[in-house]
């Protein structure tokens, strides 16, 4: 079987693997984050995205050899000496989030959109998670609280919404 190398959540992993396992069973099967869960098998639903060497990607559509020498951040390495990540802060804060199947997902893909584009509108928040479905909540308060993540990551004084 081909051996891989890949970091994740700054820990780097050496393990053997099928050439058929994809990058998400990877992640919660033998490296134990949990935190992606698997919304769908059509790789449709974006509950299972993970930052993939600084972008963002849906793990159900990449294979496991394929992330060999890869950075990979999941959910569950976001949070720095016990803080959690101002996204994090945010989704909470604003109520962004009822059962959290697809929360991981939605953060992890918020976190490109904010690399590409600080300072997003309503309009283009939308857009950027367009390749995240929620099920529970509704997208008002998510859309809010990338916004809210937005301005506390660059230092802007975070607006009541
Ligand atoms: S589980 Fe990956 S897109 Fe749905
Ligand atoms: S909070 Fe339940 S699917 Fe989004």
């Amino acid at each position: 079987m081909p051996r891989i190398t890949v970091t994740v959540d700054g820990v780097t992993y050496e393990e053997e693997v099928e050439p058929r396992l994809l990058l998400v069973h990877l992640l919660r099967d033998r490296l134990g984050r949990t935190g992606t869960p698997i919304g769908c098998d059509t790789t449709n639903c974006g509950a299972c995205t993970v930052m993939l060497d600084g972008r963002s990607a849906k793990s159900c559509s990449v294979l496991a050899v394929q992330a060999d020498g890869c950075d990979v951040l999941t959910i569950e390495g976001l949070a720095a000496d016990g803080r959690l990540h101002p996204l994090q802060t945010a989704f909470h804060e604003e109520h962004a989030l009822q059962c959290g199947y697809c929360t991981p997902g939605m953060i992890m893909a918020a976190l490109d959109l904010l690399k590409e584009d600080p300072d997003p509108s309503e309009e283009a928040v939308r857009e950027g998670l367009e390749g995240n479905l929620c099920r529970c909540t509704g997208y008002c308060n998510i859309v809010r609280a990338v916004r809210r993540g937005a301005q506390a990551m660059s230092g802007r004084e975070v607006s009541a919404s």
